[in-house]
């Protein structure tokens, strides 16, 4: 609801994975060509870890776009699926029909398909996103798959996506077998202070912002504290504060606004927004009570 009044045609911090907003920093340069170098030189098992909203799936997003027509991809983004759904879901994503019966049937199918496309030269890769909510069940059918091999190639590579709980998850000593496999492991940091100004700014001139500039060099200073570089945080807190902004019809955000919607999201320790509040002379307060009511009912 802001957009004509900063001069955007499009919203800029959306929560999307929208590939025309990738910025791709050193931290996510790094992690799409540790990707793009484990499908090409045929890994095998490949692990990509990282906290939550740093863009995991966003990069998933860009490897699949980079991928050429040679490579069969089936993206699984649902991993609390038992073994049979989650051949099901396997199969509906490489379009091997029709669904089997039981789990032997499927295996014996997809050996059959893997053999063709390796014939044809082509690859084929498995992405598991969300990858720390599988089952030790599942986990094994998935090290079971990668057993799929001929004497010279493995005919299956599998990249397991998660948050930091997936390093845990295969680190347990039942998991060895799997943990033996994994050829490459990447682990995604979240973005740097440099990194944060970049994507902002970027973000902000892909939604055709042409001015002077909306965060001013304290507010991004604030931004990376209150959100410690993580994107999804970043994008949620500068909507905000445009919010804010616009409502208080102030073209440029400064550091309070940030802390001010920092706040509201609980990003901001406590006392810290307590102690705050008590500086606040009563006629600024109330002035925020109303702003804040508006932010909530505003859009
Ligand atoms: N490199 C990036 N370029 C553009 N936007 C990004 C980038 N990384 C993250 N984002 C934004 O942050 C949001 C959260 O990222 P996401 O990939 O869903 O994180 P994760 O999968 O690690 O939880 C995305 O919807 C996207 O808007
Ligand atoms: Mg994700």
């Amino acid at each position: 609801m802001y957009n004509e009044y900063y001069g955007l045609v499009r919203a800029p911090f959306e929560m999307t994975p929208d590939p025309s907003f990738l910025y791709l920093g050193e931290a996510h340069r790094e992690g799409l060509a540790t990707l793009v170098y484990a499908v090409n030189s045929g890994k095998g098992f490949v692990m990509l870890t990282g906290e939550v909203g740093t863009g995991k799936t966003t990069l998933l997003h860009a490897l699949l776009g980079q991928l050429d027509a040679k490579t069969n991809s089936a993206f699984i983004f649902n991993p609390r699926l038992d073994p049979l759904g989650f051949f099901r879901v396997l199969f509906e994503e490489l379009g091997i029909g029709p669904a089997c019966e039981s789990k032997a049937e499927y295996l014996l199918t997809l050996n059959r398909y893997l053999i063709e496309r390796l014939a044809a030269g082509e690859r084929v890769l498995l992405i598991v996103d969300e990858a720390q909510n599988l089952s030790a069940e599942m986990l094994e059918e998935i090290r079971l798959l990668s057993n799929l091999e001929t004497p010279t190639s493995k005919l299956i590579q599998i990249m397991l996506v998660g948050q930091p709980e997936l390093q845990a998850l295969i680190d347990k000593p039942e998991l060895r077998q799997l943990r033996q496999r994994i050829a490459l492991r990447h682990h995604l940091r979240p973005f740097d202070e440099e990194e944060l100004a970049e994507y902002v700014e970027g973000r902000l001139e892909k939604a055709g912002y042409t001015g002077r500039g909306v965060f001013n060099k304290r507010a991004l200073r604030e931004l990376y504290r209150v959100t410690q570089g993580t994107p999804r945080l970043i994008n949620v807190v500068c909507d905000g504060a445009m919010l804010l902004g616009y409502a208080r019809q102030e073209s440029t955000v400064g550091p309070d606004a940030i802390r001010e919607v920092a706040r509201d999201l609980g990003l901001v320790p406590k006392d810290e927004a307590e102690e705050d509040e008590v500086h606040k002379e009563p006629a600024r307060a109330s002035r925020r009570r109303s702003l804040r009511r508006f932010f909530r009912f505003g859009r």
